[in-house]
């Protein structure tokens, strides 16, 4: 219990959609999530900056701004880039970016290089989210409820996948989410290596008009594709890598406008969230929330372990 008389009282039910959302967050074995230290009340009004995401309850509350593309706040330490590390990228306008994306879609469709390889497709999954999300979330093809409504990670790993988001503190149209394939391959299977660098032109070129600050690769092809390596998932979870978009594309894509030669991403891979439905262990848990954690905190998020009471297991709504 809260006994502290120098809060102010918080009504019933926004406790109760509280304690539900750390038993949600547990579940998924996250320990910590984003905190946001109280703003003065005369503190002066922040550069405008993409709405601020609800908040998931009084205590738990996202920093706001700070996975928009917008300038940071003033709170917000900036993203703790290795040694060595590039420099973002400088971001597309908002507008701009959208119109190139939109651009890019049409030229794929225009392109069908899915017209090479076997597909049952009804629509094409392009991508969906903050044209200038400062994180990125890339998985491999869509699968049968993606390709009934054309967006990506809606089915049953998407919305384990918006869980996660959420976990980091995060709305999904706070991020950019995107395939290496944009149609369903038959009966979901996992896609070769040659429909995979059939359509990787398509997602470097949108990675290159995001323009994100981190990527999180989700599982085996989708790592694969963006480091353009045969290593295992064993190998690859858990630790930086660099995406480093082909020199001609960078060189000539209408999407890479402004970008300098040698311009890379970091990426954190991760396992598929179809890949922990099945196997929906602790470990693998703790292992998928440790790999987001060190993505907030290149991105200059710092987890804050929950109060014991807004994640007691006792507090039962
Ligand atoms: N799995 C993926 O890799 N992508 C989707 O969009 C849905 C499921």
């Amino acid at each position: 219990m809260l006994t502290d008389m120098s809060r102010p009282t918080i009504p019933e039910p926004v406790l109760r959609a509280a304690r539900q959302n750390a038993r949600t967050l547990q579940l998924l074995g996250v320990d910590f999530v984003p905190l946001r230290a109280p703003r003065a009340v005369d503190a002066a009004p922040a550069a405008p900056v993409a709405p601020a995401p609800p908040a998931l309850s009084p205590q738990i509350e996202p920093k706001p701004g700070l996975f928009s593309s917008e300038v940071a706040p003033a709170e917000v330490r900036p993203a703790a880039a290795p040694a060595g590390a590039p420099a973002a990228a400088a971001k597309l306008p908002r507008e701009h970016a959208a119109a190139l994306l939109d651009e890019l879609r049409q030229r794929y469709e225009r392109d069908a290089p899915h017209a090479r390889f076997v597909t049952d497709h009804h629509n094409i999954v392009f991508g969906e989210g903050d044209p200038c999300a400062r994180l990125m979330f890339v998985g491999e093809a869509p699968g049968a409820e993606e390709d009934r409504t054309g967006r990506p990670f809606v089915g049953r790993a998407g919305q384990l996948l918006d869980k996660m988001i959420n976990a980091m503190g995060l709305e999904r149209g706070q991020v950019y989410i995107a395939n290496v394939l944009k149609t369903r391959p038959p009966g979901n299977a996992t896609p070769t290596s040659d429909e995979c660098a059939a359509c990787a032109p398509y997602l470097y070129e949108q990675i290159m008009i995001v323009r994100p600050e981190v990527i999180v690769t989700l599982g085996l092809p989708a790592s694969r594709t963006l480091l353009n390596t045969m290593e295992s998932m064993g190998a690859l979870r858990g630790r930086w890598w660099t995406f480093r978009p082909p020199a001609a594309l960078l060189a000539g894509a209408p999407g890479a406008q402004g970008l300098r030669p040698g311009w890379t991403v970091p990426v954190m891979p991760t396992y598929h969230p179809a890949f922990l439905l099945r196997s929906y262990t602790t470990e693998n848990r703790q292992k998928v929330w440790a790999d987001l954690r060190q993505a907030m905190e290149r991105l200059g998020a710092s987890p804050v372990r929950v109060e014991t009471a807004t994640m007691s297991p006792g507090e039962e709504g």
